[in-house]
């Protein structure tokens, strides 16, 4: 019997995905970059994908958020965070009492990955290939925004930043430094708060979710309390 490889058959021709950083602008700014993502080809993502979803927040916050990908609401928007995962997360920074001012969110892809199933666009799980070609975008954000604070939203973003090994459910609301930034959490992602099977899961999820970014929270005040800015 002949099984068919499923990771071959996800990797684009190199002339497909050649990566993103052919499309970066010259000028190093957030803006700028924002106006240059709508444009980027730089994976077959962009094909069937509203648009490209940059990351929001202005170059001073002090807190960054990564997240996985756009979803449905997001690629519909052009912004990020904005459906039901970025009600859980902005729920959990008020618990948190991380001023949403201070937060720039983004994802490590940039443009939404789904299938059709009747109307509803499911999202699919980007490849690592993908997440590759897309990380240029990302490099950018982190060098202008330089944050003190890196959040690491969800299994996904967190092996392809932080190691292929690392686990989410053991490492979460620990702190760290990593070359992502002097204080780097890691937590899973809201979505999946919203994925657990039933109410009471779902609640405890969400209590384990306003937990880890209590911890962040925790971490955002003793900076500022010690002249952080
Ligand atoms: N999920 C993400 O990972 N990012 C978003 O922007 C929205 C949902
Ligand atoms: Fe470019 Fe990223 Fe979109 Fe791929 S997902 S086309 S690399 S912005």
């Amino acid at each position: 019997m002949s099984v068919a490889h499923p990771r071959r058959t996800q990797i684009p021709e190199p002339e497909e995905a050649p990566g993103a950083q052919r499309f970066l602008p010259a000028e190093h700014t957030l803006g700028a970059m924002r106006a240059a993502v709508v444009a980027c080809q730089g994976c077959p993502l962009y094909r069937d994908a509203t648009q490209a979803v940059f990351g929001e927040g202005v170059d001073h916050a002090r807190v960054m958020m990564i997240g996985e990908q756009p979803g449905d609401s997001e690629d519909l928007a052009g912004k990020p965070f904005v459906g039901p995962a970025g009600h859980v997360l902005d729920a959990a920074l008020a618990v948190a009492g991380i001023p949403r001012d201070e937060v720039y969110v983004t994802n490590v892809v940039k443009h939404f990955k789904f299938t059709r199933r009747g109307k509803r666009r499911i999202h699919d799980k980007p490849t690592q290939y993908e997440i590759a070609a897309c990380r240029p975008w990302l490099v950018s954000e982190l060098a202008l925004v330089a944050p003190d604070i890196v959040v690491v939203l969800g299994a996904t973003a967190a092996q392809s930043l932080l190691g292929r090994t690392f686990r989410v459910t053991k490492e979460r609301g620990v702190e760290r430094a990593t070359p992502l930034a002097p204080h780097t959490f890691a937590t899973v992602h809201p979505a999946s708060v919203l994925r657990a099977p039933d109410e009471a899961q779902r609640q405890i999820a969400r209590e384990a979710f306003f937990a880890d970014l209590v911890m962040v929270g925790a971490c955002y005040r003793r900076l500022r309390s010690t002249g952080m800015h």
